[in-house]
């Protein structure tokens, strides 16, 4: 069975249905890695029985530096792709040059890289949200695109309908991606 490493920074929505969709179904989730102590996600995956391992960006003085130990980290798995869902990180090229990662993301890119894009894609004046899963390259959510999903904003659309609409988008995609891609050999 195939093996992945997820990647996550916060309420860990995408993890928790990664694990729950995926795990030992379709591939074993070696283990989640954070740089948040304080990460909500990291309680429910570990009652899951999944590894997190708490990797604080904070004790390391430069990026380079805490890239490097992630990627030792990921290494020691041994995984067959690593997916950030929900990682709040800006990488180097220790990173991006070693790993075969994907990133989702809450924007039909290449519109509203970086942060608050579901903010920042509610407000603008784009008929339509989606969400994207893309390689990691160099660029920060430049990486050739692998799937979207788009949907209509409605006429009074708020950002809090607009976020269920984005979540339940991530929760199909991301896990359908990576069926496909580890089944695929990409
Ligand atoms: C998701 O919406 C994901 O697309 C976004 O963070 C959220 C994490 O939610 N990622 C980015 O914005 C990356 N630039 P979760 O912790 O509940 O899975």
């Amino acid at each position: 069975m195939k093996k992945i490493v997820i990647l996550f920074s916060g309420q860990g929505s995408n993890l928790l249905n990664l694990i729950d969709q995926l795990h030992l179904k379709h591939c074993k989730v070696a283990a989640a890695i954070t740089n948040r102590p304080d990460a909500p996600g990291i309680k429910k995956a570990r009652q899951r029985g999944i590894h997190v391992n708490i990797l604080d960006h904070t004790r390391f003085t430069s990026r380079e530096e805490f890239d490097r130990e992630l990627v030792r980290e990921i290494a020691a798995y041994g995984a067959d792709l690593v997916v950030m869902a929900g990682f709040m990180r800006i990488l180097t090229p220790i990173f991006t040059q070693s790993v075969k990662a994907i990133n989702l993301h809450p924007s039909l890119l290449p519109l509203f890289k970086g942060a608050k894009a579901i903010e920042r894609s509610h407000a603008s004046d784009e008929a339509y949200g989606g969400v994207s899963v893309h390689w990691v390259s160099q660029e920060l959510d430049g990486g050739a695109v692998i799937d979207q999903r788009s949907f209509k904003k409605s006429a009074d659309e708020t950002l809090e309908s607009f976020t269920v609409k984005i979540r339940k988008i991530e929760h199909t995609l991301l896990p359908e991606t990576i069926i496909a891609l580890l089944s695929s050999d990409k």
